[in-house]
């Protein structure tokens, strides 16, 4: 299957108005789907679907908080509306928090798990009945991250929703299995956003070099379209992190044997 069979389809991308969302839905739209660009932040949506819209695409933007379950059930409805369905949800919004663990406080974890935990929750549970009752081949995009699989100091609160994100997947998967609904879940690693340490007088993460690499948002975009098309459950983006992920599986591996 190729990205040109998408066509007259429909993506649904939460968080779409800016980084790896809006170039999911620039790939998505420039592919002949319908792309709706959910996203907090309207005018950024705006902004994205009128560039879409100006070069021949289709592009709705709505404003849309995935933290909260009315929001993105009423963004379910617009769908239903506009394009009579959806058959592509990436659960892309996401928001980092770089601190110690001991330093983080309640709102950091409430903000954290309502927009990278809940906001997917809400997601599949407004969007994925319609999806196995109508859109056989239909398909779920979680976007989660290298940190969802390794421990990255400093991001404990991300590292916390994004190993959930992987496991809440897994267990996705294997529920829609017989339904028709696929899931992908993608494991970035850096990406060049808005979501990167910008602040240059606050503290900025360091990682070993071989780990550090840097790619655009199209590039990771086009990876887990691929990794979509083929059905894979997982879409690592960055196949330097390999050796990372295979030691701390090595670590829990042997405590079994301990
Ligand atoms: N940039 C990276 O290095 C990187 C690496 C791995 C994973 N990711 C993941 O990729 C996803 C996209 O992040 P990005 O790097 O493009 O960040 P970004 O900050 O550029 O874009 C995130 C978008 O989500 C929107 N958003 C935030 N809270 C929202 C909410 N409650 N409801 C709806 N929209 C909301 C923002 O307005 C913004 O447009 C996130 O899930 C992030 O965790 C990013």
């Amino acid at each position: 299957m190729d990205l040109n069979s998408l066509a007259g389809k429909t993506a649904v991308i939460t968080g779409g108005g800016s980084g790896l969302g809006e170039a999911l839905a620039r790939l998505c739209a420039s592919s002949g789907l319908h792309a709706v660009i959910a996203d907090i932040d309207l005018g950024r949506a705006r902004n994205v679907a009128e560039s879409i819209s100006a070069g021949g695409g289709s592009a709705l933007a709505v404003h849309t908080d995935v933290a909260r379950r009315d929001s993105v059930y009423a963004l379910a409805q617009i769908c239903r509306d506009h394009f009579g369905g959806c058959d592509y949800l990436f659960n892309n919004a996401g928001i980092a928090i770089y601190k110690p663990l001991i330093e983080t406080n309640e709102d950091d974890w409430n903000r954290s798990i309502g927009v990278n935990l809940l906001g997917i929750v809400n997601g599949i549970s407004a969007f994925a009945p319609a999806m196995i009752k109508a859109r056989a081949g239909s398909h779920i995009v979680n976007i989660a991250s290298m940190a969802g699989l390794v421990p990255l100091e400093g991001f404990g609160i991300y590292v916390a929703t994004k190993f959930a994100l992987v496991g809440l997947s897994e267990v996705l998967a294997a529920e829609l299995a017989s339904s028709g609904v696929g899931v992908t879940v993608a494991c970035p690693g850096w990406i060049a956003t808005a979501i990167q340490p910008t602040d240059t007088d606050a503290p900025q993460p360091a990682f070993p070099s071989e780990l550090s690499r840097i790619i655009l948002p199209e590039v990771a975009a086009r990876i887990i379209l691929d990794a979509m098309l083929a059905k894979r459950l997982h879409a690592p983006t960055h196949p330097e992190w390999r050796e990372t992920v295979a030691a701390r599986s090595d670590v829990l591996l042997d405590a079994f044997t301990s």
